[in-house]
């Protein structure tokens, strides 16, 4: 007798990035729905069970190995500070993480005691220590378009989709940092037990 294989596991973001997840996925053929307020579905093949966390979760997931595969931004993987293997970036999904500021108050790019609020602490913090430029890194969970505004730092690096969310605060872009895709990663050790199902799912991720 065969046994039967656990479906391969794969932790999927909350958000906006979901519904362009689900239907890259439903394109090629494997298709899944999430019940209402269910967290966890499965293909109708049983070959895929997906898993719905929050983002900043996500690596959490699959370094521990629960869900053997991820699909998330460049920026979820760097702040995790985790290894994973990087297998596939996709062609949806791609932002920048941008610093921005007032659109009347130029950049000061060589002066100190520069307050930034961002949720991307790490990254900014690599990108400027980098540089050799002290900042001040103020963490903030969402909304740091608010900050400026409000006083609390004069400037702000965040995502950057199409910039109506800087634009309707009065903030510009200054500078753009790093580009950010969207990608599948595996937990290593889950790559190397599921190498040939995972290339299979690969092949059928990066068909038309
Ligand atoms: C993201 C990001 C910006 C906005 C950028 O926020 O943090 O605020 O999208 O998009 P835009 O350039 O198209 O306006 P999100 O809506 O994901 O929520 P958040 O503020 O909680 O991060």
């Amino acid at each position: 007798m065969i046994d039967k294989q656990e479906p391969l596991s794969i932790a999927l973001p909350k958000g906006r990035l979901f519904e362009q997840v689900q239907e890259h996925f439903s394109e090629r053929g494997i298709k899944f729905n999430f019940e209402k307020r269910k967290l966890i579905a499965v293909d109708q093949s049983n070959s895929y069970k997906f898993y719905l966390v929050k983002n900043s979760d996500l690596p959490i997931y699959v370094h521990h190995g629960i869900a053997g595969l991820g699909i998330c931004g460049d920026d979820v993987i760097y702040e995790s500070e985790r290894e994973f293997f990087r297998l596939l970036d996709f062609d949806f999904g791609g932002t920048r993480l941008s610093l921005a500021g007032p659109t009347d108050a130029p950049w000061p790019s060589d002066s100190d005691n520069i307050a930034i609020a961002t949720s991307y602490t790490t990254m900014v913090r690599d990108h400027f220590h980098s540089k050799g430029m002290p900042v001040d890194i103020i963490k903030l969970k969402g909304s740091v378009e608010l900050a400026p505004a409000l006083g609390l730092s004069q400037y702000i690096v965040d995502l950057v989709e199409t910039g109506s969310t800087l634009k309707a605060n009065g903030l510009e872009v200054k500078e753009d940092l790093f580009n950010v895709k969207v990608r599948m990663v595996s937990n290593k050790a889950y790559y190397k037990l599921n190498y040939h199902r995972i290339s299979k799912l690969l092949n059928i991720l990066k068909g038309a």
